[in-house]
């Protein structure tokens, strides 16, 4: 087992990354010295098959937990799922010592989180992510949110959870496009921050497709090593957070205008880095060979690059962007790379160049 600490003063934890940790969440947060109770949030997929697993492993320990199951996907992101889960942790009397346990992709984990964050004004919660996604990035450095008609995550709060448990044989069950889709988030790091990195993925990437469990837990932790580095710098995205979001205006836009069912999170953030990629290369000296590696590279972790787009989608897409959080006086704000492994944050760009960018 690989552990990797978030460092955050007094709320600094770890994340815990190895195979056969779902059958230790009980002994995990029995170190915690929570609550006894608790409410393990999940989703109908997850719930199927790693449900029993973890609340033998709480009860075991001597939790005395309820299951709460929402259904599968980024359509179930809303306040209206938040409210359920309230009713729930309010009907089976869960108290200011319980705690949540957050157990699936991110969709889980950031609703989950903000139920923890909110519910009588914040308990503990402890995120067991099981897709690659959200073990390589939303279960880590404490966002947690639901999304609004208008656009994503636009309801939400930073709160950190107590424990990160990476459990890699979960990723067995993970259907191979959502493997795929959390493969972006893993680029992306490489592009942001380690060009060493991003060389070794060009280099390992068929091994990491068959999920070699050595190569697996080396990448899962590299990246968390990352996110708690810049994290730990920037907790509330002051500055450097904000290289995080790299493709993601872009790619949250997509997600809105196709009402979140078209695109998987990591295929919208795919084709927002490739997009951002080409903004690069016209304003921050991003040279086009490097442009070609990175298209290289999500192509062959079998993600889309591109978008077709009509004027009226093109309209809908720049309107969504100008919702996303990361715009300031009304102007959109972009993460551009100068070259793989050192980004720059805060870059306007005009609407000109982003169309261009879009229909290449
Ligand atoms: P998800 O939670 O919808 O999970 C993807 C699918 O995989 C779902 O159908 C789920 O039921 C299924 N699944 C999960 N684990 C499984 C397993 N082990 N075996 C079989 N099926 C399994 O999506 P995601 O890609 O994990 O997360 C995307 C969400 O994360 C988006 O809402 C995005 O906004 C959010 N996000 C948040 C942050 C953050 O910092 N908080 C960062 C990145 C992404
Ligand atoms: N995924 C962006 C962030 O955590 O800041």
């Amino acid at each position: 087992m690989r552990t990797v600490k978030v460092p955050l003063a007094d709320r600094s934890y770890p994340i815990r990354i190895g195979a056969g940790l779902l059958a230790e969440i009980g002994e995990q947060c029995g170190r915690l010295r929570l609550g006894r109770r608790c409410a393990v949030i999940s989703d109908s997929n997850v719930a199927k098959r790693y449900r029993k697993k973890a609340l033998d492993s709480l009860k075991g320990q001597g939790f005395d937990p309820i299951f709460i199951s929402l259904p599968a996907g980024e359509k179930s992101k809303t306040l209206k799922n938040v409210q359920a889960c309230y009713s729930q942790l309010a009907k089976h009397r869960l108290e200011r010592s319980s705690f949540i346990v957050a157990l699936g992709g991110g969709v889980v984990g950031d609703l989950g989180g903000l139920c923890a964050a909110t519910y009588l004004r914040g308990i503990d919660f402890v995120q067991v992510p099981t897709t690659l996604l959200a073990q390589v990035d939303s279960s880590v450095g404490g966002k947690v949110g639901v999304n609004l008609p208008s656009g994503k995550n636009l309801v939400g709060a930073f709160y950190q959870p107590k424990l990160v448990l990476c459990d890699l044989d979960a990723l067995k069950t993970l259907p191979s496009r959502e493997f795929c889709a959390g493969l972006a988030e893993v680029i992306k790091y490489g592009i942001i921050y380690d060009v060493q990195f991003f060389e070794r993925l060009e280099r390992d990437l068929p091994n990491i497709l068959r999920q070699d469990p050595k190569g697996m837990t080396e990448v899962v932790a590299r990246c968390c090593q990352i996110k708690a580095e810049v994290v730990g710098h920037d907790e509330k995205e002051a500055g450097l957070r904000a290289i995080l979001n790299f493709g993601h205006t872009i790619g949250h836009g997509l997600e809105a205008i196709s009402k979140y069912g078209r695109y998987l999170h990591g295929e919208a953030i795919s084709i927002g880095q490739m997009t951002a990629a080409k903004i690069s290369h016209a304003v921050s000296g991003l040279p086009a060979t490097q442009v070609t590696r990175m298209k290289a590279l999500f192509t062959q972790a079998g993600l889309p690059t591109e978008v077709k787009l009509t004027t009226a989608q093109t309209r809908n897409l720049l309107a969504a962007m100008r919702l996303d959080k990361k715009v300031s006086d009304g102007e959109i704000q972009f993460v551009l790379a100068n070259k793989i492994g050192k980004v720059v944050i805060g870059q306007k760009v005009s609407e000109k160049v982003i169309r261009k960018a879009l229909l290449d």
